[in-house]
């Protein structure tokens, strides 16, 4: 059985005071269950803060937006995996698209952050999705591959999934902060073309892959998102800045992903 998982990606959004309002809300507000995985993801400055807090709280788990793919050394700016680890982070995103779109993050650099998160046992959140522009040319199923393959190539392969604990996000980019979402259905037939092409390497691997859903997930169709077999989760931009909503849709994975199991 595959846990349901909500992450709460917070972007470049917060400040002290709101950060600590946002956290003082979760904590009191999420579900918690053996059966429900929660994590969020603040700013790289805020993870301290947030660490701290979380301490003394279960049920919620730290993660960052993004890691060096480098173990240290002079890459100003940087974040590496070992300081990630360090101030207390469970689970890392790689890949996400704004990460692609404009900090130019290729699939081999992306390849490359996902081993660097690895060697640090962070548990890797693999963000892929295609364009708009090439969805409508009907590429969604060839860009998912490639960004897929970029890992899969990794020595290993298909194992690190595995044994990282990782998770896949698909987030198709036109759905990304426009308020516009993939149907359930669309969503569900995407989701299951990435397990079978997993699948086609080791089929209980595969079975094992918790799959996400991000692109404007919200309180009103995260239920019917989350109702599908093959989205085991799902990962919240601008609704995770909200702590009702977020709490709702914890909710509604616990209560989908409960009845389904
Ligand atoms: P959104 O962002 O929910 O604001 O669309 C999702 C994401 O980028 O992870």
């Amino acid at each position: 059985m595959r846990n349901a998982f909500v992450a709460g990606n917070w972007k470049m959004h917060g400040s002290r005071a709101s950060v600590s309002e946002l956290l003082d809300a979760l904590i009191s507000g999420v579900p918690r269950s053996q059966d429900l995985d929660i994590a969020i993801f603040p700013p790289f400055v805020y993870l301290p803060q947030v660490a701290n807090r979380l301490q003394a709280c279960v049920g919620i788990r730290l993660g960052a937006q993004t890691v060096s793919e480098y173990e240290s050394g002079a890459f100003t700016g940087e974040v590496s995996a070992h300081m990630l680890q360090d101030v207390g982070c469970d689970y890392v995103l790689v890949g996400h698209s704004e990460r692609r779109q404009y900090g130019g993050e290729s699939n081999q650099k992306v390849a490359q952050k996902f081993s660097a998160a690895l060697a640090q046992n962070l548990k890797p959140i693999l963000c892929i999705g295609e364009t708009l522009e090439e969805y409508e040319a009907n590429q969604t199923q060839s860009i998912l591959k490639n960004q897929l393959d970029a890992v899969l190539s990794l020595p290993d392969g298909i194992h690190l999934l595995k044994h990282a604990d990782a998770l896949i996000a698909y987030e198709p980019v036109w759905a990304i902060g426009t308020g516009r979402t993939a149907m359930p259905e669309l969503a569900q037939s995407v989701h299951s073309t990435i397990r079978a092409y997993l699948a086609s390497f080791d089929s209980s691997i595969a079975e094992s892959v918790r799959l996400l859903y991000g692109g404007s997930v919200k309180k009103n169709n995260a239920g019917d998102l989350l109702k599908m077999p093959d989205i085991d989760g799902v990962l919240v931009g601008g609704a995770s800045l909200d702590a009702s909503e977020f709490i709702e849709i914890c909710k509604q994975a616990l209560g989908e992903k409960a009845c389904n199991s």
